[in-house]
């Protein structure tokens, strides 16, 4: 027979066992949890190996898929944070100008945000100044720069406000700069743009808008290429040096980190360690925003090579303080960007087109955990 005590003992353990459960699966919801067949994370997710670190573990995700059992199950239990892949980005969000009686579409947004809050991640948001993804109204309007100033403040205080306590940290510019150091030329900086002459001015009042519009998100720079000490890096470094300076407010910035095997390199390894190093002494907080590492073929040694790789990149975020996020962009090769960008190339992600984990789930949950 148990005694008092030991009826208690036993009810705290069920409860206990219950409640992990839930953190585990992450209060897999309704029919999605049902019908998956991913097995249950048995020796703790990446989630919970980056919580013990600290370190927010991301995914890039997009609506339509969600209504796909496994991928619900997967996106909800191992990742503490979502970014919306597509949905948040200017043409998607903001289709029609600001004269239509319905210029805003948050629909894929808002679903993507109530999916995180059921399932208790974090949203960062992506992103408010980019020179892709815009829609014929903003491209082929004809606006002078001042009128393309009034959209852009618009579009900020808008999506940041509709957003306001559900994101944060916001992509406020993506993509500014060329390989060489050079303002990329845009609708948005010169072409005719709201900066032209001007520098990184635009870059600047964007961050200021995007302040005013929530004081409370976090604001990023982010931008590929940009890992290792370089040409791009540099300007990146001397731009938000100067901001910190003068009080622009920037906050963190977001390295994409798109890599191949290729920077599976001890001196590129090396520089990327590097770079964060001089962005952290800026008191900047650092995050890795859209791993993923791209293979030409799906053997085992290149899976194997993968895996090291998605390590070593691990392991460069957890050594460093001030890295606070590791992101993948999307986790399944079934939904990956790179086949239709990168052609004969895929196999990037952590998890294969039929939702099983692959080496490099196993590298970065190692990494994580030792
Ligand atoms: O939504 C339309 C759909 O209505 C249409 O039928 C279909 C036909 O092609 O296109 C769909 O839009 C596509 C969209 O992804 C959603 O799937 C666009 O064509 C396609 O260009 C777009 O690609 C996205 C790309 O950004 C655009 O540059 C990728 O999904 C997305 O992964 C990628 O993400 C970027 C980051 O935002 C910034 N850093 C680089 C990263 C990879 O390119």
């Amino acid at each position: 027979m148990m005694n008092a005590c030991a009826i208690s003992a036993w009810f705290r353990m069920l409860m206990t066992t219950l409640l992990c459960g839930m953190c585990g699966t992450a209060l897999l919801s309704g029919a999605a949890a049902q019908e998956s067949r991913v097995a249950a994370p048995a020796a703790g997710t990446l989630r919970q190996a980056g919580e013990a670190r600290h370190l927010t573990i991301g995914t890039a995700a997009a609506a339509s898929h969600l209504a796909e059992a496994d991928y619900a199950a997967i996106l909800g239990s191992e990742f503490s944070q979502l970014q919306a892949e597509n949905a948040m980005k200017f043409g998607p969000i903001h289709p029609r100008p600001d004269t239509d009686p319905n210029p805003y579409n948050f629909v894929s947004g808002d679903a993507l945000v109530a999916f995180a809050q059921s399932h208790n991640m974090v949203v960062r948001g992506h992103t408010l100044v980019w020179h892709n993804q815009l829609p014929e109204w903003v491209t082929k309007g004809n606006h002078s720069p001042a009128q393309l100033g009034e959209i852009l403040h618009s579009h900020i205080k808008t999506v940041m406000a509709h957003y306001a306590s559900k994101v944060y940290a916001w992509d406020v510019v993506n993509e500014a700069f060329n390989d060489d150091g050079t303002l990329h030329p845009t609708i948005w900086y010169d072409q005719p743009g709201i900066g032209a002459g001007t520098g990184t001015k635009y870059i600047e009042l964007a961050l200021r808008w995007a302040r005013e519009a929530d004081p409370s998100a976090k604001l990023f720079y982010n931008d590929y290429d940009a890992e290792e000490v370089n040409k791009k890096s540099d300007a990146i470094y001397a731009m938000a040096k100067r901001f910190k300076k003068n009080g622009v407010p920037l906050d963190g910035i977001g390295f994409q980190a798109h890599v191949g095997l290729h920077f599976d390199d001890p001196a590129k390894l090396a520089s990327f360690a590097r770079n964060l190093k001089r962005f952290a002494k800026l008191g900047l907080e650092l995050h890795i925003t859209e791993l993923d590492v791209r293979l030409n073929d799906s053997s085992p040694a290149s899976l194997a090579a993968q895996a090291k790789l998605y390590g070593e990149i691990t392991t460069l975020c957890v050594q460093q303080p001030k890295c606070k996020l590791l992101q993948t962009w999307g986790f399944t090769d079934k939904h990956s960007w790179i086949p239709g960008f990168y052609k004969g190339q895929g196999w990037a992600l952590l998890w294969d087109d039929k939702y099983q984990k692959k080496p490099a789930y196993e590298a970065v949950h190692d990494a994580l955990a030792k």
